[in-house]
């Protein structure tokens, strides 16, 4: 073929994609959401119910898992016989004598220049036994959640200054209630690019392979990271791996609800801002959609989940039923009132129809039939709020998940 009407051919293409991406127009009329009808958590395939919490957690929720896993997520390994853990790092008298800090690699075979994990870990110093903790990835790397020179700089991340993002992650408000943070720059375990599986943990397994529809994506992934965190925290005499909080922000809220789900060793799991993919049900299409994100972020579900672009109806779950993988253990969804995007009323209506599961379990599960007002948590074993303000993190935010943490783990310093 000639030479110009191959470029020709490659500007015409280009041109194309551009104007596909850019033609994309959500919708924020509710009236305009196509009409559907959620899956039941509770009724079986043959059409039975599930009538008792031993059903569920024995038969029911296993399927659903399944399904997650199949058709959203993807499939993850399990924990690597090889991994080790080195404390690179401790100081017990840290931010002027309040908090124990460690750094802790986690490798997954004997090789030191293999993927691996640099976890940032303060707890307060002055608890009088294992603290409960906040299990959590961030974007911009360790160095970014506080202006600490003694925190090593995230490899994925070193174009990020120190304390750059000390405004979503108020340390020491969570270490005046007792409570620990943890946190991995989740570019450690899969690097945030649709080319990104080279360089991320995937690299160490044969199996999934890539090609396979229902292998992991990013999501999957770092979900399965923030698992490896929880082995070394179960080895940490200072911290109670019984009281592990996952919590994420929206990619990684989604991410946060899928490695609760998963893990059952999570004591509760919260998603700040999660939206599609999140805690927001795929069916109503509001804001950002299946067909959006599976486009504008190809590698972040499996492969399986772009069969219901635009086609959330043949969907066999809904994100109603992520949250109900949780139960009995609790969870909070959390919305911003100007984050439309992710669909608040989406992520309220998934909390509450995750509700008829903890009723299984003689349990509350939101206390809520409507949307509450503006800044206004509810909390039951589910909780929900929806504040003032933009897609970001706040404190408003974190004294809810402090709250709600208090309320069910109790934590005493
Ligand atoms: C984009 C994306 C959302 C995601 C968000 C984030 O807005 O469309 O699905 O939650 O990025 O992670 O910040």
């Amino acid at each position: 073929m000639h030479h110009e009407l191959i470029v020709f051919l490659i500007v015409a293409l280009i041109s194309v994609c551009a104007f596909a991406a850019e033609k994309f127009e959500p919708n924020y009329d509710e009236s305009k959401i196509p009409p559907y009808t959620l899956p039941d958590p509770l009724t079986l395939a043959d059409g039975k119910q599930v009538t008792d919490a031993e059903t569920w957690q024995k038969v029911r929720r296993p399927q659903i898992l399944e399904l997650f896993k199949e058709h959203v997520y993807g499939r993850a390994p399990g924990r690597p016989d090889t991994m080790r853990f080195v404390v690179v790092e401790e100081d017990r008298h840290a931010l002027g004598d309040t908090a124990i800090r460690k750094q802790v690699t986690i490798y997954f075979t004997d090789d030191d220049a293999g993927p691996h994990l640099d976890v940032l870990i303060y707890l307060p110093n002055d608890a009088k036994g294992p603290v409960p903790v906040f299990n959590t990835l961030n974007f911009h790397g360790n160095q970014s959640i506080i202006d600490d020179p003694a925190v090593r700089i995230s490899r994925h991340a070193a174009k990020y200054e120190r304390g750059e993002r000390v405004r979503r992650w108020p340390v020491p408000m969570i270490l005046s209630k007792g409570y620990g943070l943890v946190t991995t720059h989740y570019g450690d375990i899969f690097p945030d690019r649709a080319d990104g599986r080279a360089d991320s943990v995937q690299v160490l397994f044969d199996k999934p392979a890539a090609d396979e529809p229902d292998a992991w994506g990013s999501i999957a992934t770092w979900a399965w990271g923030l698992s490896r965190v929880l082995d070394y925290l179960e080895t940490d005499k200072d911290i109670d791996a019984g009281r592990v909080i996952v919590m994420g922000h929206s990619r990684l809220g989604k991410t946060a609800l899928w490695a609760g789900a998963n893990d059952q060793r999570f004591a509760i799991t919260i998603s700040n801002d999660s939206g599609c993919g999140g805690a927001a049900l795929s069916r109503r299409a509001i804001g950002e959609t299946v067909a959006r994100i599976n486009t504008v972020f190809p590698h972040w579900f499996c492969t399986n989940f772009k069969k219901y672009n635009n086609n959330e109806n043949a969907l066999p779950v809904d994100q109603h039923e992520l949250i109900a993988l949780c139960a009995p253990r609790p969870v909070y969804v959390a919305s911003a009132e100007g984050d439309t995007w992710a669909d608040p009323r989406g992520e309220f209506l998934s909390a509450k129809f995750a509700t008829p599961v903890y009723k299984l379990f003689d349990l509350e599960g939101l206390p809520a039939e409507h949307m509450p007002d503006v800044d206004k948590p509810v909390a039951g074993t589910i909780g929900y709020h929806i504040r003032t303000g933009k897609h970001d993190v706040t404190d408003f935010d974190w004294n809810a998940y402090l709250d709600f943490a208090d309320k069910h783990l109790r934590a005493s310093k």
